[in-house]
Protein backbone atom coordinates (compact mmCIF):
# COMPACT_ATOMS: atom_id res chain seq x y z
CA UNK A 1 0.00 0.00 0.00
CA UNK A 2 2.79 2.18 1.32
CA UNK A 3 4.67 1.20 -1.78
CA UNK A 4 2.24 2.22 -4.90
CA UNK A 5 1.36 5.44 -2.95
CA UNK A 6 5.14 6.15 -3.20
CA UNK A 7 4.96 4.78 -7.47
CA UNK A 8 1.81 7.58 -7.18
CA UNK A 9 3.94 10.67 -6.22
CA UNK A 10 6.96 10.33 -7.49
CA UNK A 11 4.97 9.40 -10.98
CA UNK A 12 2.81 12.94 -10.54
CA UNK A 13 6.20 14.76 -9.38
CA UNK A 14 8.25 13.24 -12.62
CA UNK A 15 4.95 14.30 -14.60
CA UNK A 16 5.67 17.96 -13.09
CA UNK A 17 9.20 18.16 -13.73
CA UNK A 18 8.77 16.81 -17.32
CA UNK A 19 6.17 19.53 -18.64
CA UNK A 20 7.99 22.47 -18.99
CA UNK A 21 10.68 20.47 -20.81
CA UNK A 22 7.88 18.85 -23.64
CA UNK A 23 6.09 22.56 -24.19
CA UNK A 24 9.32 23.96 -24.99
CA UNK A 25 10.12 21.24 -27.31
CA UNK A 26 7.20 21.53 -29.03
CA UNK A 27 7.67 25.10 -29.66
CA UNK A 28 11.25 24.17 -30.76
CA UNK A 29 9.64 21.74 -33.35
CA UNK A 30 7.37 24.28 -34.69
CA UNK A 31 10.53 26.48 -35.05
CA UNK A 32 12.78 24.24 -36.39
CA UNK A 33 9.81 23.18 -39.30
CA UNK A 34 8.95 26.50 -40.03
CA UNK A 35 13.15 27.19 -40.56
CA UNK A 36 13.92 24.50 -42.69
CA UNK A 37 11.22 25.48 -45.01
CA UNK A 38 12.44 29.25 -44.88
CA UNK A 39 16.34 28.14 -44.95
CA UNK A 40 15.44 26.07 -48.62
CA UNK A 41 13.70 29.33 -49.95
CA UNK A 42 15.80 31.80 -48.68
CA UNK A 43 19.15 30.41 -48.52
CA UNK A 44 19.97 27.16 -50.09
CA UNK A 45 20.43 28.60 -53.05
CA UNK A 46 23.77 30.11 -52.37
CA UNK A 47 24.59 28.11 -48.77
CA UNK A 48 23.12 24.32 -50.21
CA UNK A 49 20.53 22.23 -48.65
CA UNK A 50 23.40 20.81 -46.12
CA UNK A 51 24.68 23.68 -45.36
CA UNK A 52 28.32 23.15 -46.92
CA UNK A 53 28.40 26.05 -49.28
CA UNK A 54 29.73 26.41 -52.47
CA UNK A 55 33.51 26.34 -52.86
CA UNK A 56 35.09 29.80 -52.27
CA UNK A 57 31.98 31.73 -53.03
CA UNK A 58 29.50 30.75 -50.46
CA UNK A 59 30.50 29.79 -46.89
CA UNK A 60 29.28 26.57 -44.98
CA UNK A 61 26.96 26.92 -42.30
CA UNK A 62 27.84 23.37 -40.90
CA UNK A 63 29.82 23.91 -38.54
CA UNK A 64 30.97 27.49 -38.93
CA UNK A 65 33.37 28.83 -36.31
CA UNK A 66 32.02 31.79 -37.49
CA UNK A 67 28.48 31.34 -36.58
CA UNK A 68 29.59 29.84 -33.21
CA UNK A 69 31.60 33.14 -32.16
CA UNK A 70 28.88 35.67 -33.54
CA UNK A 71 25.16 34.67 -32.81
CA UNK A 72 24.31 38.44 -32.92
CA UNK A 73 26.19 39.03 -35.73
CA UNK A 74 24.20 35.72 -37.58
CA UNK A 75 21.16 37.73 -36.93
CA UNK A 76 21.82 40.70 -38.12
CA UNK A 77 22.84 39.50 -41.57
CA UNK A 78 20.14 38.01 -42.96
CA UNK A 79 18.15 40.99 -42.86
CA UNK A 80 20.96 43.69 -43.30
CA UNK A 81 23.33 41.84 -45.48
CA UNK A 82 27.05 41.17 -44.44
CA UNK A 83 30.47 42.29 -46.83
CA UNK A 84 33.98 42.44 -46.34
CA UNK A 85 36.26 39.98 -45.26
CA UNK A 86 34.94 37.12 -43.57
CA UNK A 87 36.90 33.90 -42.34
CA UNK A 88 34.72 30.74 -41.53
CA UNK A 89 36.79 27.71 -40.18
CA UNK A 90 40.19 29.28 -41.56
CA UNK A 91 39.00 29.85 -45.40
CA UNK A 92 38.64 33.45 -46.14
CA UNK A 93 35.45 34.75 -48.03
CA UNK A 94 34.65 37.91 -49.56
CA UNK A 95 31.09 38.48 -51.31
CA UNK A 96 28.67 40.83 -50.35
CA UNK A 97 25.28 38.91 -49.12
CA UNK A 98 22.67 41.03 -50.07
CA UNK A 99 20.52 41.38 -46.67
CA UNK A 100 16.80 39.78 -46.89
CA UNK A 101 14.50 43.01 -46.05
CA UNK A 102 10.93 40.84 -45.89
CA UNK A 103 12.19 38.55 -43.49
CA UNK A 104 10.00 39.15 -40.29
CA UNK A 105 11.52 39.24 -36.75
CA UNK A 106 9.60 35.26 -36.37
CA UNK A 107 11.13 34.03 -39.56
CA UNK A 108 14.11 35.12 -38.47
CA UNK A 109 14.31 33.27 -35.02
CA UNK A 110 13.22 29.97 -37.25
CA UNK A 111 16.10 30.32 -39.47
CA UNK A 112 18.25 30.54 -36.95
CA UNK A 113 17.06 27.67 -35.19
CA UNK A 114 17.14 25.77 -37.78
CA UNK A 115 20.77 26.81 -38.84
CA UNK A 116 22.13 26.23 -35.31
CA UNK A 117 20.58 22.52 -34.75
CA UNK A 118 21.24 21.15 -38.11
CA UNK A 119 24.05 19.55 -39.83
CA UNK A 120 26.16 18.75 -36.70
CA UNK A 121 25.41 22.12 -35.55
CA UNK A 122 24.50 21.72 -31.99
CA UNK A 123 23.10 25.44 -30.69
CA UNK A 124 20.41 26.98 -28.58
CA UNK A 125 17.09 27.49 -30.28
CA UNK A 126 16.39 31.27 -30.39
CA UNK A 127 12.72 32.87 -29.61
CA UNK A 128 11.34 35.82 -31.51
CA UNK A 129 11.47 38.36 -28.58
CA UNK A 130 15.22 37.33 -28.82
CA UNK A 131 15.49 37.81 -32.65
CA UNK A 132 13.32 41.40 -32.19
CA UNK A 133 16.21 42.36 -29.18
CA UNK A 134 18.69 41.83 -31.14
CA UNK A 135 17.61 43.45 -34.63
CA UNK A 136 16.72 46.50 -32.78
CA UNK A 137 20.11 46.61 -31.83
CA UNK A 138 21.63 46.17 -35.14
CA UNK A 139 19.48 48.53 -36.62
CA UNK A 140 20.80 50.90 -34.81
CA UNK A 141 23.89 50.61 -35.96
C1 LIG B 1 22.98 35.10 -52.96
C2 LIG B 1 23.70 34.16 -52.13
C3 LIG B 1 23.37 34.10 -50.65
C4 LIG B 1 22.13 33.92 -50.06
C5 LIG B 1 20.77 33.78 -50.74
C6 LIG B 1 22.36 33.87 -48.64
N1 LIG B 1 23.69 34.01 -48.37
FE1 LIG B 1 24.61 33.94 -46.56
N2 LIG B 1 26.37 34.48 -47.37
C7 LIG B 1 26.61 34.64 -48.72
C8 LIG B 1 27.95 35.13 -48.91
C9 LIG B 1 28.62 35.44 -50.23
C10 LIG B 1 28.52 35.27 -47.62
C11 LIG B 1 29.92 35.82 -47.27
C12 LIG B 1 29.85 37.33 -47.15
C13 LIG B 1 31.19 38.03 -47.14
O1 LIG B 1 32.15 37.50 -47.73
O2 LIG B 1 31.28 39.10 -46.52
C14 LIG B 1 27.50 34.82 -46.68
C15 LIG B 1 27.68 34.73 -45.31
C16 LIG B 1 26.79 34.15 -44.43
C17 LIG B 1 27.07 33.82 -43.04
C18 LIG B 1 28.35 34.09 -42.26
C19 LIG B 1 29.47 33.17 -42.67
C20 LIG B 1 29.26 31.71 -42.28
O3 LIG B 1 29.29 30.88 -43.20
O4 LIG B 1 29.11 31.39 -41.08
C21 LIG B 1 25.93 33.26 -42.54
C22 LIG B 1 25.70 32.73 -41.14
C23 LIG B 1 24.94 33.26 -43.61
N3 LIG B 1 25.49 33.80 -44.74
C24 LIG B 1 23.65 32.78 -43.48
C25 LIG B 1 22.67 32.92 -44.46
C26 LIG B 1 21.27 32.62 -44.24
C27 LIG B 1 20.69 32.06 -42.96
C28 LIG B 1 20.62 32.92 -45.41
C29 LIG B 1 19.14 32.87 -45.68
C30 LIG B 1 18.30 33.69 -44.83
C31 LIG B 1 21.62 33.35 -46.37
N4 LIG B 1 22.84 33.36 -45.74
C32 LIG B 1 21.38 33.68 -47.70
C33 LIG B 1 25.70 34.36 -49.73
C34 LIG B 1 24.34 34.17 -49.57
Amino acid sequence: MRCSFLVLVSAFVLALACVPGSQRDVKFQQYYAEGEVLYRQHCANCHQQDGTGLGKLFPPLAKSDYMDKNRDAVICLMKYGIKGEVVVNGVSYNHEMKGITALTDLEIAEITTYIYNSWGNEGEWVDVNQATKVLSACKAE
